[in-house]
């Protein structure tokens, strides 16, 4: 075994969801902790954390190909190899492999494990390979050094896993079972990161609203408690959350979009198909009819909600007449905003096993489809929100001198021109409508 000189910088890269972006956010502040600086942009770090995604294809390839252009750049600047940590799903889903097939790579971490990230890399700097993809039952969170500097929308994650078990997804077996963090644990983070200077923080969860827990006086309450509790903290303006599942809609969280405030008026609420044999096939427990009816009654409790979802084409033994049926669900809900994208078969789900694989040209061109009607829909919703007066909270600058850029109740990256700060919350107008963001004039500054 050969010593590895102890990095003094480091680069976490982070692909997929907000889940992943939140994990790479802790596990920076976990190495900043051991005294190891971030890189600066465009310089080389000692340590390279890629915080991979595996939920669709080529999540794996693509892993081996950053880890083959690290290589290659160091070998073209002093030849030094960074030391190179997998973390993440695919490091969950093929750590053995990419060990064995990447001898770069000298760090194997999974989602439940990032918080031994230090024990493990004093072994690596010892010379030895390490992986760690046990899922513990003490939580990493209790490990994790306190939160100290962040941007105005910050994440928190209250809740991971799931027990869903869709049949094309890999999250139950990458992220594990359903847990809860504690409401005790929510709160004080919470405290922390508005400390730190968040004026927004979007709850997160890979089934978020399935989240439960006991609160200070000991009532087992559920996501809407918990949004209720966090608003009495006094300088959060305003609460998100995200991604939700139909079935954990409850009364109570329908309930909130109209009476709490601080919750934004938007709702990311994936039904992945239009049609009831392809939901049942997907073991989605929800039909398209069900579903819509929760988005009557979230809409019923508040008008002007902004809804999204996920949607996926060509599952196997898709039909056209059932790919339809999504197009029909899509002009029914009149969606903000979407996500979609085209089956991909994940080695050991269920459905990577069924029969009815669909050809990549259909699924290019339902896709093609269905984004076409996606982005129809986002662009009307944009419209229609021209001339609406809002509140928008700076997020960052823009790239012409004098733009800030943030985002609306309803999501919309919004862009203006006009003295105000990163972190502000502003009064605008909407004005220009594009398709992926809306242009605004400055009325006042509300909060500094
Ligand atoms: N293929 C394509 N899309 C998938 N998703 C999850 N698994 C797959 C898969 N195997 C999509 C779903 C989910 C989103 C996060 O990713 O739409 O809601
Ligand atoms: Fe995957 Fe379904 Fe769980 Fe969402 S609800 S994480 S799609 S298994």
């Amino acid at each position: 075994m050969s010593k590895i000189v102890p990095p003094r910088t480091y680069r976490v890269k982070s692909f997929g969801c907000q889940m992943n972006v939140y994990d790479g956010e802790r596990m920076a502040e976990l190495l900043g902790a051991q005294g190891i600086a971030p890189a600066l942009e465009g310089e080389a770090a000692d340590l390279v954390v890629l915080n991979t995604c595996h939920i669709r294809e080529k999540a794996a390839e693509k892993v081996y190909s950053d880890i083959g252009r690290i290589v290659k750049d160091a070998a073209r600047g002093d030849g030094a190899i960074p030391l190179i940590a997998v973390a993440g799903c695919v490091a969950q889903a093929e750590g053995e492999e990419i060990m064995a097939r990447a001898p770069a790579v000298k760090l194997v971490v999974g989602p439940q494990a990032y918080h031994r990230l230090p024990q493990m890399l004093a072994r690596a700097i010892d010379g030895e390979r390490v992986t760690d993809t046990d899922m513990p039952a003490e939580t990493k969170f209790d490990a994790l050094p306190a939160r100290r500097k962040v941007g105005p929308s910050a994440f928190l994650t209250v809740q991971e896993g799931c027990d869903k078990f869709c049949t094309y997804c890999v999250v139950p077996y990458t992220r594990g079972a359903e847990v809860s963090r504690p409401f005790a644990d929510l709160i004080a983070e919470a405290n922390r990161l508005v400390d730190a200077g968040a004026r927004e923080i979007t709850l997160l969860g890979q089934n978020v609203n399935a989240w439960t827990g006991e609160n200070g006086k000991g009532r087992l309450i559920g996501l809407d408690g918990l949004i209720r509790e966090l608003t009495a903290l006094p300088d959060l303006a305003r609460l998100r959350y995200t991604t939700s599942h139909p079935t954990d809609m409850t009364d109570g969280l329908i309930a909130a979009h109209g009476e709490i405030e601080k919750l934004m008026p938007f709702l990311h609420l994936p039904v992945q198909s239009g049609s009831d044999r392809v939901l049942r096939a997907m073991n989605r427990s929800h039909t398209s009819e069900s579903y819509l009816r929760i988005l009557e009654r979230v809409r019923a409790a508040r008008r002007d909600i902004a809804l999204s979802g996920d949607f996926i084409v060509g599952f196997p033994g898709e039909t056209d007449a059932e790919f339809e049926e999504t197009l029909s669900l899509v002009d029914a809900v009149g969606y903000a905003q979407c996500f979609s994208f085209k089956y991909s078969a994940r080695p050991g789900t269920p459905a990577a096993d069924m029969d009815g694989q669909i050809a990549t040209e259909v699924m290019d061109e339902r896709l093609r489809r269905l984004q076409t009607a996606l982005d129809r829909d986002q662009l009307a919703f944009n419209r229609a929100t021209v001339g609406k007066t809002c509140e928008v909270l700076v997020e960052r600058e823009g790239r012409h001198p004098g733009q800030m850029l943030g985002k609306s109740p309803w999501l919309q990256s919004v862009h203006f021109t006009g003295k105000a700060g990163i972190g502000d919350m502003v009064q605008v107008e909407l004005a220009e409508a594009g398709p992926n963001s809306i242009g605004a004039r400055l009325l006042e500054i509300i909060a500094v």
